[in-house]
């Protein structure tokens, strides 16, 4: 089987088939990585840069074990420390890598839309690593295959996504997915971090009340304050968010059920999250860090099988 699509800009453009796909091949690939050889060779004439144009952690590196553990060629390049600093075009910058042979380009950028620009004028296939406050569509896959997982399956699970929906690319990519799989979605923060006509817009289910959320709730994933895209405050105090809308172990005592929580990170601990949550049993955020390498390790595959 193949993608029905060359790159992977969004998951608002995967069909159910594409993400079924993808979640069972990385449930192949995570076997490969339980080996103590964890290697394969199946992208071994594939050259692959990572272009990040933004900051990153897990999902540079992620991208970066995936790509090796296939086997491919791989080539790094950070915005910071290039010719970007000199005024380069993203344009320029990117044919001149591809004049060198490459294959593949994993991008971030903090431009929305970014690596849709890029597909509209270059031959090779790219793979969207989160472009400003659109989408991060590996994040929400890897998401869903740790939901799956845990609970067994997606259809019908209930998924509160928790903080900043108005600039998480995390949170649309996951709206997307989810509801194409057949969960369902509630947002849940202060209003003034939710966009006004998300439920008309997104069919999600809108709540501002953190404890009736969790309570709804099969999962928790919740997001960091993205203080870096907000140019104008949108809560009083981080202090005051923490205090409506951060996630203690009481609160989740409270609840009288279990219920599962999840974080993209990076965690801003003591706000959004506390760390006997964070740390505590009911969190799956380290196995979300693990399940990512083998999701890149699918959606490289299959987008580079594509091309051949
Ligand atoms: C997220 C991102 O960069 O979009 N992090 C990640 O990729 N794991 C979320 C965030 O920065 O808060």
């Amino acid at each position: 089987m193949k993608l029905s699509t060359k790159h992977l800009l969004g998951i608002k453009h995967l069909t159910t088939e594409d993400i079924q796909l993808i979640l069972s091949t990385a449930t192949q690939f995570k076997e490969v990585l339980q080996r103590p050889v964890k290697k394969v060779p199946s992208l071994r004439d594939i050259t692959i840069v990572n272009l990040f144009y933004e900051n990153s952690t897990r999902t540079r590196m992620s991208f970066e074990l995936a790509e090796r553990r296939l086997s491919a060629d791989v080539l790094n390049f950070a915005a910071s420390s290039s010719s970007a600093a000199k005024g380069e075009t993203l344009l320029d910058t990117v044919n001149n890598i591809l004049s060198m042979k490459v294959d593949l380009v994993v991008m971030r950028h903090s431009a929305s839309g970014a690596p849709h620009f890029l597909a509209k004028h270059i031959p090779a296939a790219i793979v969207n690593a989160g472009d400003g406050i659109n989408e991060h569509p590996t994040q929400a896959l890897l998401d869903a295959f740790s939901m799956q997982e845990k609970l067994g399956q997606l259809a019908g699970l209930k998924v509160a996504i928790i903080g900043d929906i108005m600039h998480s690319r995390v949170a649309m990519s996951n709206m997307y997915l989810l509801q194409k799989m057949g969960a369902e979605v509630m947002v849940a923060g202060p209003p003034t971090l939710i966009p006004k006509y998300i439920s008309e817009a997104f069919g999600v289910k809108v709540e501002y009340n953190l404890k009736k959320a969790l309570q709804w709730c099969d999962v928790a994933n919740v997001l960091r304050i993205q203080l870096e895209r907000q140019n104008q405050p949108l809560f009083s105090s981080l202090r005051e968010y923490s205090l409506a809308y951060g996630i203690n172990r009481r609160l989740l005592d409270s609840l009288g059920k279990e219920i599962v929580i999840m974080h993209p990170g990076p965690i801003n601990r003591g706000v959004e999250l506390d760390s006997d949550v964070a740390d505590g049993s009911s969190s799956i955020i380290l196995n979300q860090v693990e399940n990512g390498v083998a999701v890149r390790m699918a959606v490289l595959y299959l987008i580079a099988n594509r091309e051949n």
